[in-house]
């Protein structure tokens, strides 16, 4: 079993961005985050997400918005930042109180400043394989992880359980590119879907991304599969001070001996959610000097 470091590779690209930005002259890429409510791993993953731009060396703004902020009070906050020249980046960081609908928030930012890539526009151009799209950045972590460890997709199975917005469709879609890594046979499963371990034997790759604690097991894995786990899930633990502890959606110690490489939790997909974010950030930038 190989262990694929996440923080070794997101270091990697961040040094590489890094270098890139340093090199810029006459002004610096900015996002912006928007935060609603005061989710605790919103806080965190926005905190660990404005530590890296500043590692970077690039700007990134917050505004924090009450639970009480209407849908139509948000949507004005963003017309406010899509018209703002000084920010390349928007990113609202989900997930949103129940009256908001998300899809109608992620829609309303600008495609060019769209970072998360959860705009329809943005979907539709990963669909059609664009430049100039934003890929979302969980599966563009995911496919730079699999790139960078040189592990084959052409012609290979990939199942992925979850069919998210945010990870599991576009991770499928990307799979299925004609580019490599990517060339793929994809197989989607979901909570509707029977007879799940059925297809995930037959997954060269597995991509578990439904925020189930520890659901993979290892009578459900191939021998010799790749195993990404995109899941973070909190569980109790007393012996923690804390109470809780980080889990996936896989059971890694029992899993971890079958697989020929695995993802830790964390420190696996998650540091390169942040790093691809930093890419999409740079990207959006330069797409403004072009
Ligand atoms: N919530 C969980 N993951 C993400 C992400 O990648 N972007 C945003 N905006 N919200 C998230």
């Amino acid at each position: 079993m190989n262990l694929i470091d996440g923080n070794e590779v997101a270091k990697v690209i961040v040094a590489e961005l890094t270098e890139k930005v340093s090199a810029l002259h006459n002004s610096k890429p900015c996002v912006n985050f928007v935060r609603v409510g005061d989710d605790p791993a919103s806080i965190s993953y926005v905190r660990k997400k404005e530590k890296t731009a500043r590692e970077i060396g690039m700007e990134s703004r917050l505004q924090v918005y009450p639970e009480s902020i209407t849908q139509s009070e948000l949507l004005q906050k963003i017309d406010l930042l899509n018209s703002d020249s000084e920010v390349h980046g928007v990113l609202i960081q989900a997930p949103l109180p129940d009256h908001i609908d998300e899809r109608i928030i992620f829609n309303r930012v600008l495609p060019r400043k769209d970072v998360d890539g959860f705009s329809s526009t943005n979907v539709g151009k990963v669909f059609q394989e664009l430049d100039d799209a934003f890929v979302p950045c969980t599966p563009a972590g995911i496919l730079e992880l699999i790139k960078r460890t040189e592990i084959e997709t052409t012609g290979k199975h990939v199942v992925v359980l979850g069919r998210s917005l945010i990870v599991g469709k576009p991770t499928g879609i990307l799979f299925l590119a004609k580019d490599i890594p990517g060339n793929a046979t994809v197989t989607f499963c979901h909570s509707q879907s029977s007879k799940v371990s059925e297809h995930t034997l037959k997954a060269d790759i597995l991509i578990a991304a439904i925020g189930k604690p520890l659901f993979v097991q290892p009578e459900m894995v191939k021998e010799g599969a790749t195993v990404i786990d995109v899941g973070i899930n909190r569980i109790p633990d007393l012996s923690k001070k804390s109470h809780f502890r980080l889990v996936g959606d896989v059971d890694f110690d029992s899993v971890a001996p079958k697989a020929s490489f695995i993802t830790p939790v964390p420190g696996g997909v998650g540091p390169m959610t942040v790093a691809m974010l930093m890419a999409n950030t740079l990207k959006a930038f330069l797409l403004t000097l072009e």
